[in-house]
């Protein structure tokens, strides 16, 4: 076992775990994030998907022991202070999720396109998007809030 130091969703958090143990264990495990899922544990479902500093990055393959302290996780639950990020109210609007498993990880992606590409196309958010696997199919949905979300940005800085 041994100490490691992470910054979190603005927060400083010691944790004492093996070496090797996954990024996504820690922060569900023994930090209580558990907004962030676990799906497939081999990077192929985007369920884990989380920000290290504002790039996103699938947390199941990340191993604590190749964090360091200056790094910023960021998780859904660091995304907004009430649940008001414009993607989180553009999720309500267009009542993207159903079983809701995946629809953290998908929207940790799309908050990490509109930082990069604040009015993207619809083929740029599929081609993001891409990855990010949701077994309910909302994929239209989920597009729809994205582009929702873009358009009241962008109302909101005219
Ligand atoms: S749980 Fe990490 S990509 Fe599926
Ligand atoms: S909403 Fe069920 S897996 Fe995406």
């Amino acid at each position: 076992m041994a100490n490691y130091t992470l910054q979190i969703n603005e927060n400083t958090y010691e944790v004492n775990v093996e070496k090797g143990t996954s990024l996504l264990w820690v922060i569900r495990e023994h930090l209580g994030f558990t907004g962030t899922k676990y799906g497939c544990g081999i990077a192929q479902c985007g369920a884990c998907t989380i920000h290290v500093d504002n790039e996103p990055l699938r947390a199941c393959v990340l191993q604590v022991e190749n964090f360091s302290s200056g790094q910023k996780i960021k998780t859904i639950e660091g995304l907004s202070e009430n649940g008001d990020h414009p993607l989180q109210k553009a999720w309500i609007e267009a009542q993207a999720p159903q079983c809701g498993y995946c629809q953290s990880g998908q929207i940790m992606q799309a908050a990490a396109l509109l930082e990069e590409n604040p009015n993207p196309s619809r083929a740029e958010i599929k081609a993001k998007m891409n990855g990010i696997l949701c077994r309910c199919g909302t994929y239209l949905r989920i597009i729809k809030a994205i582009e929702i979300a873009a358009s009241n940005q962008s109302t909101t800085k005219d």
